[in-house]
């Protein structure tokens, strides 16, 4: 295969002061991205700003030969967003790429949780993502091509005890991927999101020391540079990525059963084994698809 890279491209990363963001700036800028190094540099929490993170990274990619410029604003409003995506124009006259990355945790089990704690990751991951993808959207229309990686998570495709918050979001965020990749399929935009697990600030709590070493997140960063790239393989789909591991994870629907005679509780509890078997399960690839199935099937 021809080499991936990104000359003449400009990709905005957010929340690429650390972590995997800073990872994925880096890989796009040396396959020749121009790249918008968006963090608002708060704490894991979310709380206060700094704006050295944004900064040293772009000074890592301006040292080896890249081409950067920082972004300190939040992707949670709109304003924020709109401001990251003119500084892509007005640094680099165009937009090709959006890395949706950045994120906040406020890990805490349902009945300790408050509004805020709720609100807040909502806003900075589903809001954000929602955001940044919404000011990006008219350029990425208007020049017929684009790509967006959005950053899901494992908490949200199967939950997690102490996430509801953060796994409400998370799966938000591959609802949005699906819709926008089947609204931008014909403009030339693909969207796609991954799962990943990496050595993080997010994780250096929870995960072992030898496990860290395993997660470097350079190791997540190859698959959204091909998710990003003209290359791109997939629309709307969900892929689970981290210390070398990669694998599809979709949604699947059973074959299901279709009850003839009574439809009572009853009824379906005898029914109960077909409707949970997964054997024949298939994903689809749109709403319309998966009714027009179901519909099939009367
Ligand atoms: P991280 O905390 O190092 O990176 C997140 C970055 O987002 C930080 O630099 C932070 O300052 C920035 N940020 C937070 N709120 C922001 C806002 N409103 N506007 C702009 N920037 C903001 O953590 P990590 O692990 O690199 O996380 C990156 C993404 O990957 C997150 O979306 C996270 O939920 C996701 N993820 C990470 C996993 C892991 O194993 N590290 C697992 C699953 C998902």
């Amino acid at each position: 295969m021809e080499e991936v890279r990104f000359d003449g491209r400009v990709a905005i990363v957010t929340g690429a002061g650390g972590g995997l963001g800073r990872a994925h700036a880096l890989a796009l800028a040396a396959r020749g991205a121009k790249v918008v190094v968006n963090d608002l540099g708060g704490s894991l929490r979310g709380d206060g700003d700094d704006r050295a993170a944004a900064a040293r990274v772009v000074g890592e990619i301006v040292a080896a030969g890249g081409a950067a410029v920082p972004s300190f604003a939040g992707v949670d409003t709109r304003e924020g967003a709109r401001s990251i995506v003119a500084t892509a124009l007005d640094a680099f006259g165009r937009l090709d790429v959006v890395i949706n990355n950045a994120g906040i945790l406020r890990d805490v089990s349902f009945h300790k949780m408050t509004d805020d704690d709720w609100e807040a990751v909502v806003r900075v991951h589903l809001a954000g993502t929602y955001h940044v993808c919404h000011a990006a959207w008219p350029h990425l229309r208007d020049a017929g091509y684009g790509r967006i990686v959005n950053t899901s998570s494992a908490a949200g495709l199967y939950g997690n005890f102490g996430q509801a918050n953060y796994a409400a979001a998370k799966l938000g965020i591959v609802g949005l991927t699906k819709s926008l990749a089947q609204e931008g399929d014909k403009r030339g935009i693909r969207v796609n999101a991954i799962a990943p697990i990496a050595k993080s600030r997010m994780t250096e709590t929870i995960l072992d020391a030898p496990t860290l070493d395993r997660l470097e997140p350079s190791l997540v960063s190859p698959l959204v540079a091909l998710l990003a790239s003209e290359a791109c393989p997939a629309n709307g789909q969900t892929y689970a990525v981290g210390g070398g591991y990669f694998a599809r994870v979709a949604v699947m629907e059973g074959e299901g059963t279709t009850l003839s005679g009574e439809v009572s509780p009853e009824a379906l509890a005898a029914a109960w084994p077909a409707i949970d078997d997964l054997s024949g399960a298939r994903p689809f690839a749109s709403a319309m698809e998966a009714v027009g199935a179901a519909l099939g099937r009367l």
